[in-house]
């Protein structure tokens, strides 16, 4: 894999080995120390031109725990801000010597762009763009649903037959379009749920069913149950009529939480809009996956990382080298 851009494109077998890495990943951080030594010497460069609080911090524990040079860059307070160009910007990341870049933008295409231009020779990895796709999201999503579902057991799995619903702001979501694409990828089954004004114009086109009626998507008993965030900052326009009728009618509030089957899940990719998509009692009830997305996500990274800058090494263990260096 040379760079990691979208879920829209990545095969089945590429898909599984992030997923199967990050369970090795994931092993090593149980561990007491947690790092390895497997990216010593290469440089990482987090590039984010959007606000991110969770997916920075992933990323750079990622980095941080594969023993790589980080340098953190955001746009706020450099020179992005006084006008240069993202081919400047990648230009100077190729003069430091940046080995992978990982870039959050607010157009989408950005990250192919970077790929594709010759201004670098570095790794991309897609962040997040505009509201085109955020495969490492889609990514944590799926070995989460898989880790629930198989346990230790899961490594080779696909998700055949799971039927997981995802509910909210698809118009603007990355999250849904990645894992749109990923989960059919994987086999699983996909609804979509979501006023009319917030499905997308081409979704007939996409591998899912559309359903405007949260209730009878519980029905449908789904084994995920995935809210997404009410993207107010990419709404120039009125999409409902009130934060309180569309939480009446399309947030999971704690009747909803009930009707849900005994082992179905509860996942946002966050933050939440507590109150508006997801009542408290649905984020804090043990069905909720919030904080696991969380913690799955630095091992998703860590593995996409590896398969980017070392994984052309074949043969090559990450977890080789940990044991000697983290006595425990
Ligand atoms: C998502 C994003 O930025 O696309 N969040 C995230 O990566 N943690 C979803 C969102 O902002 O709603």
């Amino acid at each position: 894999m040379r760079h990691l851009l979208d879920t829209k494109t990545l095969s089945r077998g590429d898909a599984l080995r992030i997923l199967d890495v990050a369970e090795d990943m994931a092993d090593t951080q149980l561990r007491e120390v947690k790092k390895l030594p497997t990216l010593r010497g290469r440089t990482v460069v987090n590039l984010f031109f959007e606000d991110s609080t969770r997916t920075r911090i992933s990323f750079e524990a990622a980095a941080k725990r594969l023993s790589a040079d980080v340098i953190n860059f955001s746009a706020k307070g450099s020179s992005v801000s006084k006008g240069e160009s993202l081919q400047d910007t990648a230009q100077t990341l190729q003069a430091m010597g940046a080995d992978a870049v990982v870039i959050r933008h607010g157009a989408s295409g950005a990250p192919r762009t970077l790929a594709t231009s010759g201004w670098i020779t570095a790794g991309v990895v897609n962040a997040g763009d505009g509201t085109h796709e955020h495969p490492t999201q889609a990514l944590l999503d799926a070995f989460t649903i898989r880790k629930r579902r198989f346990g230790a057991d899961s490594r080779g799995r696909d998700l055949s037959g799971v039927r997981v619903t995802i509910v909210g702001d698809i118009l603007h979501s990355r999250v849904a379009r990645s894992n749109v694409w990923l989960l059919d990828t994987l086999g699983a089954d996909v609804t979509l749920v979501a006023p009319p004004t917030l499905i997308p114009q081409d979704v007939s086109a996409w591998p899912a069913r559309i359903v405007y009626d949260l209730d009878e998507a519980i029905a449908g008993e789904p084994d995920a149950l995935m809210m997404l965030r009410i993207q107010a900052e990419r709404m120039n326009a009125a999409y409902f009529p009130t934060e309180r009728e569309y939480s009446r009618r399309w947030g999971l509030d704690a009747r909803r939480l009930e009707a849900l089957g005994a082992d179905s899940i509860v996942m946002h990719p966050g933050p939440m809009n507590r109150g508006l998509e997801i009542s408290a009692e649905a984020a804090d009830s043990p069905r909720s996956t919030v904080l696991e997305q969380v913690a799955n996500g630095v091992s998703v990274r860590m593995a996409a990382l590896y398969l980017l800058l070392a994984g052309a090494e074949s043969g090559h263990d990450p977890r080789a080298g940990a044991e000697k260096e983290n006595p425990r």
